[in-house]
């Protein structure tokens, strides 16, 4: 026993050092709670898209021309009018719940069920307005 202080003084930095990791970790959870930038929540927080990015970021998976798994391309008149000529408030029915058609399945808003129905709904009437230019 050289130096009997040497190992007790290493478990107290492992100590020291998870402290402070602990500290850092709250720090930064209580940072990014102040932010008001929604974690999670089971009510659907609107996430500030408008319904382009709603769009671009959500329904171009499956609605991107030509069209993943029967879905109408944007774009698309052909696949579309049929459909605009069910009205909006059908189209917004079976994007908000969901739709079983004959060319595939739409699932619940895109599989996005942490989007509001506003920010779906501007979605559609975005897709819609692609199909009269
Ligand atoms: C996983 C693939 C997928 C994603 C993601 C998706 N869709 Fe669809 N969507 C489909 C398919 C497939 C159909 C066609 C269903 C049918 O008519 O058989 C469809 C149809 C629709 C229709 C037409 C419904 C009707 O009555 O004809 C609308 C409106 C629609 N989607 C909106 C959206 C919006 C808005 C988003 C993004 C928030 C979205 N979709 C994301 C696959 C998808």
């Amino acid at each position: 026993m050289r130096d009997p202080y040497q190992p007790a003084f290493s478990k107290y930095m492992l100590l020291f050092g998870m402290l402070i990791g602990v500290a850092f970790t709250s720090i930064a959870l209580a940072a990014s709670e102040g932010s008001g930038v929604p974690v999670s929540s089971a009510e659907a927080a609107a996430t500030g898209m408008n319904g382009e990015q709603v769009y671009n970021n959500v329904c171009v998976a499956c609605h991107y021309p030509p069209g993943v798994g029967g879905a109408p391309a944007l774009g698309d008149a052909e696949a579309w009018a049929p459909r605009i000529a069910q009205g909006m408030g059908t189209l917004i029915d079976h994007a908000l719940n969901g739709f079983s058609g004959s060319t595939g399945v739409m699932p619940k808003k895109g599989e996005r069920l942490d989007l509001s129905d506003e920010e779906i709904i501007e979605a559609i009437e975005y897709m819609v307005e692609q199909v009269d230019h």
